[in-house]
C-alpha cells in the first residue's frame, strides 16, 4: 500500500438476531445463555465485527466478500477461523496488529465475568498480548430491537502498524 505513513485504522460493526436453540458465542466463548444468535456460521458477531476492521484497516472489502454467507463451506462455521484468516492476510500486506477496541451491546445475560476468557481468545487467534485486546459490554437501555432482546450488536476498531520484518 503506498502513499500512508504505515499505520492503518479499521472499523468494524456487525448485529445477529437473537434466536432460542443456538448457542450464545462470542469471541469464540461460549456463554451461558437461555437464546443464542442466529446465522450461517456460529453467529460470533464479535468476531465478525473485528474482522471486519481488520478488512477495514487493509481495504479489502468486508467478511460477506470473503466468506459469502450462501456458501456451505461457512455453515456453522467457527468465526474465529476469519479472524485468523484476515490476520493472515494482514501479515501477508506487511502489517501487524497494535491494538484492538471492541464493544458488545447485549440486553442480558450479564457477559462482564467472561471478559477475559473472551480476550484471552481473540489475542490467541490474533497472536498478539490479551493487554492489546480490549472488550467491552453494554446494554442498550431497553430501547430499540438490542434493547427489546430482539438482536445483538458489536462495535471493534482496530490499528495496523507497518511490521519491520
Ligand atoms: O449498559 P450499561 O451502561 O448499563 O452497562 C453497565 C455495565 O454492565 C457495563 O459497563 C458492563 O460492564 C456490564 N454489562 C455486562 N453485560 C451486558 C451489558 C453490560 O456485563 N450484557
Ligand atoms: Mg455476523
Amino acid at each position: 500500500m503506498s502513499g500512508n505513513p504505515g499505520i492503518r485504522i479499521g472499523q468494524g460493526w456487525d448485529v445477529h438476531r437473537i434466536v432460542s436453540g443456538r448457542p450464545l458465542i462470542l469471541g469464540g466463548v461460549t456463554v451461558p445463555s437461555e437464546f443464542g444468535l442466529e446465522g450461517h456460521s456460529d453467529a460470533d458477531v464479535l468476531a465478525h465485527a473485528i474482522t471486519d476492521a481488520i478488512l477495514g484497516a487493509l481495504s479489502l472489502g468486508d467478511i460477506g466478500m470473503h466468506f459469502p454467507d450462501t456458501d456451505p463451506r461457512w455453515k456453522g462455521a467457527d468465526s474465529l477461523t476469519f479472524l485468523d484468516h484476515v490476520c493472515g492476510l494482514a501479515e501477508q500486506a506487511g502489517y501487524r496488529i497494535v491494538n484492538v477496541d471492541s464493544t458488545v451491546i447485549l440486553e442480558r445475560p450479564k457477559l462482564k465475568d467472561f471478559r477475559l476468557p473472551i480476550r484471552e481468545s481473540l489475542a490467541r487467534t490474533m497472536s498478539i498480548d490479551v493487554t492489546s485486546v480490549s472488550v467491552k459490554f453494554k446494554t442498550a437501555e431497553k430501547v430499540g430491537p438490542v434493547g427489546e432482546g430482539k438482536s445483538a450488536e458489536s462495535q471493534a476498531v482496530v490499528l495496523l502498524v507497518k511490521s519491520l520484518f
